[in-house]
């Protein structure tokens, strides 16, 4: 049964009144906190009222929050505007060498987890390891049997695009540490809606965007980096809130080339923050942290086993199969590894699509699958009446 407290978070979101919204996976519903806080940003600097010094403010606190989010250190955390920005500050700041190389697999990570490793390779003369996926999922032992003494970093998402199963970063983070070899993850598909530790996961770093699970704004996103990994990084941008500033000092007075970073991740951050984008995510965390993630992640993880167990009894094709560990937030239905994001590779999933479409579901199509996510505002009725769609073709 979903609870009062799960009723009135989901009152915030005016989208759950336009059809049923599965799709979180693409982009997450805006509670209305998040479009009071636009608003309020937008009315400032429309007039003369905009301080930064407040929004200074904000962006430290919305530091601390994303620290707390994931159990990592506020200095820990840098401002970026995306996954792929987090994972190129990474990539460009580590000193490669040639023969060097880096683990992933390319089948199952969305391009914004590809294409750093691609430019470090061009750029640098690393090998790209390519570890081919396991029936839809992360081939943790391929990954650890592909790990040599030349393996400076792994990089896997913690729940891939398509077909959306939850990789088993903890035992791959073992065996990394054991190996000397750095983790880093694209936790664009679960942070907001997996409770996160980045502890308890082992990563060396962690990136994301605010629009999906953090229920805010595109450009906008958060790179956790392990403190003694950050430390031993020179980015390769630097700017004014790269590098560290005495806090007697005006946040345009120039250091001069005796410089030090700024410690840990802040060494990450650049030139002026989103200020806009920082507003808005910060009314999200503040909503999101009533529930808190525990919660969410059981909430969500019960309508998800709810649903598979309607499809796999309408005899529908659930990529995975029966419920399990690898089910978090995403259900997909259909033969997953396509290239089609716009048509699935099997005619009935076409049709399947089209009637769920007619009937207000949004969902999306990705590697040839449908795909279903969820959130925290989605509740059993909306569960029951997608099962109920999809069995009635059957
Ligand atoms: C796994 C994954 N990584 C990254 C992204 C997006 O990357 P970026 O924020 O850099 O555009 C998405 C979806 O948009 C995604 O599903």
């Amino acid at each position: 049964m979903t609870s009062d407290r799960f009723t009135t978070f989901r009152s915030h979101f005016p989208g759950v009144n336009d059809g049923v919204f599965m799709s979180v996976a693409q982009r997450g519903l805006m509670p209305v906190q998040v479009q009071d806080a636009i608003a309020q940003h937008v009315a400032k600097r429309t007039g003369v009222g905009w301080s930064k010094e407040e929004s200074f403010k904000l962006v430290e606190q919305t530091r601390i929050a994303f620290a707390e989010l994931v159990n990592a250190h506020p200095n820990e955390i840098a401002f970026t505007k995306n996954v792929s920005d987090g994972l190129n500050a990474i990539a460009g700041s580590i000193r490669w060498a040639p023969g060097d190389n880096v683990i992933l697999c390319p089948e199952l990570e969305h391009p914004a987890n590809v294409y750093p490793w691609y430019n470090v390779a061009r750029r640098h003369g690393i090998e790209l390891r390519r570890v081919p996926a396991n029936k839809g999922h992360v081939d943790i032992n391929g990954f650890i049997e592909a790990i040599d003494n030349r393996t400076r970093l792994a990089s896997v998402s913690t729940v891939t695009f398509s077909p959306g199963f939850v990789t088993d970063v903890p035992a791959l983070s073992l065996v990394c540490r054991e190996r000397g070899v750095r983790l880093i993850v694209d936790a664009a598909q679960s942070v907001g809606i997996l409770h996160t530790d980045v502890e308890k996961l082992g990563v060396d770093a962690l990136t994301v965007a605010t629009q999906k699970g953090l229920i805010s704004c595109y450009g906008m996103g958060f790179l956790y980096c392990r403190a003694s990994f950050a430390e031993e990084l020179k980015p390769a941008s630097l700017a004014r809130f790269s590098v560290d500033l005495d806090e007697e000092k005006h946040e345009t007075a120039l250091i001069g080339e005796d410089f030090t970073y700024a410690p840990a991740a802040r060494r990450f951050d650049g030139g002026n923050y989103n200020y806009i984008g920082v507003a808005a995510v910060k009314a999200a965390l503040d909503l999101l942290q009533e529930l808190g993630t525990p919660a969410i992640e059981k909430h969500v993880r019960s309508l998800s086993d709810r649903m598979a167990r309607g499809f796999l009894d309408a005899g529908l094709p659930l990529c995975g199969g029966r419920s399990g560990p690898h089910l978090g937030n995403i259900l997909a239905l259909g033969k997953s590894g396509g290239g089609r994001h716009y048509t699935a590779e099997d005619p009935a999933m076409n049709k399947l699509h089209k009637i769920l479409t007619e009937e207000g579901v949004h969902l999306a199509i990705r590697k040839g699958v449908l795909r279903f996510s969820l959130h925290a505002y989605n509740n059993e009725e909306e569960v029951d009446q997608v099962v109920e769609i999809v069995g009635r073709d059957q």
